[in-house]
């Protein structure tokens, strides 16, 4: 008995060694590596297995507005053609056989900025009279009476007193003359010259812009518009009359413009534009562009 249990002892401690000696062998390693491999295994596909987060997508950029197309200009409508003023005066008018319209005349394209053209063209119908006109004062004129148009008349009497403050004398020789009166003056100028002259120095009727009530022929005093060249008078005013919206209308060598010889009498009213227009040295039918 004492035998069988020395016996039994043994054989469990070799059953022990040998265990021992196997897990130290080669092969036992290869056992625990593989078993630690199949671990692996496992957890790696474990971590196929896990869904992966995928990484949000980074925004797609809002793209940039496409800019609006600048908006194509309309295109300028062809000015209308300007229609041909009516004729509103008589087709002819003669005197004695004498025609009294220039050929191409046209009837006046009035404006309310004093800057109407009356002309060899532009022609005033026998009925137009401003409505404005106001007598001027007696004192004024150097013989018998005148009418204008009530802005040009204000105008001239700060400008006469400005000149008399200077110890000059502007006074008004002529000023608005209806159709009439200057269809008599013209005929009257026909008895004594030739028409080609005549029209180098006085309107046709309604070819005048004293029917305008915008004109007037001054004179230094008592003397008459003729003496009016080289009077101090007609030094001041060429000096100053744009200053109170007069300009001289006829100039020196402008005949071929204007159609008339220099007038050193001869003055406008033009209102504001006057120190403008006198600066740029155009006639006004230059400076209006006619
Ligand atoms: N002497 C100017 C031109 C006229 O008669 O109106
Ligand atoms: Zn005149």
């Amino acid at each position: 008995m004492k035998k069988a249990k020395v016996m039994f002892i043994v054989l469990v401690l070799i059953l022990i060694l040998t265990s021992c000696i196997r897990a130290n062998t080669p092969d036992g390693t290869a056992e625990l590596n593989e078993r630690e491999t199949k671990q692996d295994n496992y957890i790696e596909k474990e971590d196929v297995k896990t869904p992966v987060e995928k990484p949000e997508p980074e925004p797609e950029p809002e793209p940039e507005p496409e800019p609006e197309p600048e908006p194509e200009p309309e295109p300028e409508p062809e000015p209308e053609p300007e229609p041909e003023p009516e004729r509103t005066g008589p087709e002819v008018d003669t005197y004695n056989g004498i025609n009294l319209n220039y050929p191409n005349w046209k009837s006046v394209i009035f404006r309310d900025d004093y800057l109407t053209i009356v002309n060899k063209t532009y022609k005033l119908s026998a009925y137009y009279e401003p409505s404005d006109l106001v007598d001027v004062n007696r004192e004024y004129i150097t013989y018998g009476t005148a009418t204008m148009r009530k802005p040009a008349y204000d105008a001239f009497v700060k400008m006469r007193e400005a000149a008399s403050a200077e110890g000059l004398t502007l006074n008004i020789s002529n000023s608005y003359r209806s159709y009439a009166t200057q269809k008599r003056i013209y005929l009257a100028y026909l008895d004594s010259d030739s028409q080609d002259n005549v029209d180098t120095y006085s309107a046709r009727p309604g070819h005048s812009e004293h029917q305008l009530g915008l004109a007037a022929d001054f004179a230094a005093g008592s003397r008459s518009l003729y003496a009016f060249n080289g009077t101090a008078e007609q030094q001041w005013m060429e000096n100053n009359a744009h200053k109170y919206g007069f300009i001289l209308r006829y100039m020196p060598n402008t005949s071929h413009i204007t159609g008339y010889i220099y007038e050193s009498w001869h003055y406008r009213y033009v209102g504001d534009q006057a120190e403008q227009i006198k600066n740029s040295g155009l006639t006004l039918e230059e400076y209006l562009g006619y």
